[in-house]
Formats: structure tokens, sequence, C-alpha cells
């Protein structure tokens, strides 16, 4: 048998477990969205969906037994339409079945509606310690023209509310907006850092497939920045933040050293995490094997699989070293950190190619650091995918 088609035995490191729990409902669909996200106009019953929850951690611990658990990340559609009981009954079940490190990083997403900020402290109560808020933009233009639900006062609200509960916050922006001009996303950047903390996810506007907004593009009448712009708003945002002491951990997130999202390093360095609720993706060691998970989407049938047979998997792969090899890459070049190249020599049975790695080298898309560490510069980060492509080749 190929090394490439064996089921991969190097198990990544153990050091974190982090366990995402997606909650699929919004207010309303936003335009640009294809987070797995539905609307329902009848009441939700959260107790039920709460004992889908509680089920499905009791069966993936029953898989994935004894980790201690580093990250939580409740993440979605909107976790902030949540009753604070409901978090805490899932952040109680989670602890029930795994132990959790006594710093255990809990996050949450949160819209910033006036009626979600009011539930802000009952989720501290709850066990979260973080919060990740949905703010992408600081005019009241933009934020109609994105859909949003809030004002950019309520948003401004929210951030202070999650100030003075929260020890870390974080919130998202999204830039690259059509018609958005440099000059108009500096200052508005200025002004996001003066109410940041320690933590700023900071967003190129994608146009998403089956979106509103790409029926809009596809006719013409939404247009977003070409590539040379968005590549002068992506260099902006890399200038202003590393200028205010918030450089880029990742392509679009950037913290105050230390202050990193331990929960979303968990993907970028390739451990492990369960991935509970409808639509949730999980990466699981079993046997010494990394297993890919993913859950039915559609939250009610979601439920009622839970219900029937205890999880909502739909999908679960034992991955190959190739693939756990490519998904390395992938993620961690993502990145400022890079990879260990003899990482995924241990991953792939194979080095990286030593003749890719010089022309990626000598057009400045990547550099190898003195430990030996591989990463994508600055210049190189807006040709990401086509760096991957070109080192997994
Ligand atoms: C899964 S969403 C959930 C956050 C929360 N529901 C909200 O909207 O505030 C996480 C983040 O992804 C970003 N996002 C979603 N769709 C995007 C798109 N098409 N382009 C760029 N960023 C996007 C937004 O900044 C959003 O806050
Ligand atoms: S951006 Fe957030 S609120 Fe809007 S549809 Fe997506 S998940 Fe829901």
């Amino acid at each position: 048998m190929l090394a490439g088609v064996r089921p991969a035995m190097t198990a990544l490191s153990q050091s974190a477990f982090g366990v995402y729990v997606h909650w699929p409902f919004c207010l309303s669909k936003c335009p640009y969205c294809d987070f797995n996200s539905h609307v329902r106009h009848a009441e939700i019953d959260e107790e039920r969906f709460l004992r889908g929850f509680v089920r499905e951690i009791e069966t993936t611990a029953a898989r994935a037994p004894g980790r201690v658990v580093s990250s939580i990340f409740l993440g979605g559609g909107t976790p902030s339409l949540m009753q604070p009981a409901t978090v805490g009954g899932i952040l109680d079940a989670i602890s029930r079945c795994w132990p959790v490190a006594a710093d255990c990083e809990v996050s949450m997403e949160a819209n910033p509606t006036s009626v979600e900020a009011t539930r802000f402290l009952g989720y501290r109560a709850a066990g979260v310690n973080r919060l990740s808020i949905g703010v992408q933009a600081l005019d009241d233009a933009s934020l109609q023209a994105l859909g949003r639900m809030h004002s950019a006062q309520e948003a401004r609200e929210a951030i202070a509310i999650a100030r003075a509960i929260f020890q870390r916050y974080s919130f998202d922006l999204i830039y690259a907006r059509p018609d958005q001009t440099p000059a108009q996303w500096g200052d508005e950047l200025r002004l996001a850092i003066a109410e940041a903390a320690e933590h700023l996810s900071l967003y190129q506007l994608t146009i998403e497939q089956g979106t509103p907004f790409y029926g809009l593009y596809s006719a013409g009448k939404l247009t977003p920045p070409d590539e040379a712009l968005g590549r002068e708003l992506y260099d902006l945002t890399q200038e202003i933040c590393a200028q205010h002491g918030l450089p880029a951990y990742e392509i679009s997130n950037h913290a105050r050293p230390g202050a990193e999202c331990r929960h979303n390093l968990v993907y970028w360095r390739g451990q492990e995490y369960a991935g509970i609720g409808p639509g949730a993706h999980g990466r699981i060691d079993i046997d010494g094997i990394r297993h890919a998970t993913a859950t039915e989407r559609r939250p009610e049938a979601w439920l009622m699989r839970v219900e029937t047979s205890g999880d909502g998997v739909t999908t679960d792969d034992a991955l190959t070293r190739s693939e756990l090899a490519d998904e390395y890459l992938l993620m961690g070049l993502r990145l400022a950190e890079g990879i260990d190249p003899l990482r995924y020599q241990a991953l792939a049975g194979r080095p990286l190619d030593p003749a890719r790695i010089a022309v990626l080298r000598d057009e400045g898309a990547i550099v190898i650091d003195a430990d030996g560490r591989l990463r994508v510069t600055q210049s190189g980060f807006p040709l990401l995918d086509a760096v991957v492509a070109d080192l997994a080749a």
C-alpha cells in the first residue's frame, strides 16, 4: 500500500483539545453569509436542542475519552440568541464528560443587538470567559448595505458592555466592501483599534456562491474591490494593526502577543477537536488515527438523528497520511508562525520539494526562519492558496 493512502498513524500534537459547539439559528440571514445558519419564525425549542447537544457531547466523549479540554468555542449562527441557561447546560455537559483545564478558554460569538447584549452578564455567569462580537462595520450605511440587524451605536454599546464584563473580547469587521476606499477603511480601522482590547478579526468580504451578494455580483449590481485595491486594503490593514501592537498572527486575525484565540490555534496547528451541533466539523484521533467528522447540517434533522442514534455524524473519514499532511500545510501556513517542515515530512512520509521551496523563496512568497520553520511572507499572504497548492503538489 502506498504511504499516501494509508490511514495516518502519526497523531498530531495532543497538547491541546478543543470543543466546538454550533448554534445554527440567526434572526435573519445576512446576504453575504454562507455559514450553516437558519432563520425560524416559530419559537425554537431550546430545551430540546440542549438535550441534543448534551447527548452528542456524551457520545463524542465516549469515542474520545480522557482528553483535557483546553478551549471551547460556541459559534454559529448566532449563539447569543441562546438563553444563558442553555449555554450553562452545554458547558456543564462538557465538564461532566471530559476534564476541563483550569485555564480553559471559553469563547462565544455574539451579535451586537441591544437584546443580545443584555444577556452578556448571564453568559459570563454560565462560564463564558471570552466574547467575539460580530460588529462588521462602524457606520450605519455600511451596516445596512451588509443587511445587518444592528446600528453602529448598538455595536459600540455592545463592545462597551463586553469590556465591562469580560477580561477578553474581540470583534469582527468585514472590509473590502463595495465602494470602500483605503482612506475610509484606514479611518474605520483606527476607530476600531481604539475600541479593541487584545484581539481583532478583520475579514475581506468574500462573495460566496449561492448568497444574495453572489446574485447581485453576477448581475453586475455589486462590485467588490478589484485585486489591486484588495491588496492595497490588505497591506494597509497589516500596517495600521502592526503600528498599534496588533500584528496578524493569522491571515485575518490580529492580537497582542499572547492574546491569540487559543481555540482557533487548535485548528490552524492541526490539533484535535470535537465538533458538536448541526454542521459541525471535528478532528478526533481514534486508535492513533485521525478521523475527520462532520454532522448533519439541517438543525431539525440533526436533532432527530441525535435523538435516535446518539450523534448527528454523517461523515467519519479516517484521514490518509497525505490528507493529514496537506491539511497541516493548508491550515498551518495561514499562521504567521508557519509550519515545521520536519513535521510535514513525518506526516507525509516525504519531505517538501526543495526545488519548489527555492522558487517560492526567490519569489519572496515564503521564508525559512533560523529555527527551520517555513512561513508565508506578508507579500505572499494574498497568494496563500497558490503557495499551498504549489507546496502540496
Ligand atoms: C460565523 S460568522 C458568526 C458571527 C455572528 N453571527 C455575526 O454575524 O455577528 C463569523 C464571522 O464571519 C465573517 N463573515 C461571514 N461571512 C463573510 C463573508 N462572506 N466575507 C467575509 N467575512 C464573512 C463575519 O465577520 C462574521 O462575524
Ligand atoms: S453573518 Fe452571522 S448573523 Fe449573519 S447570517 Fe451569518 S451567522 Fe447569521
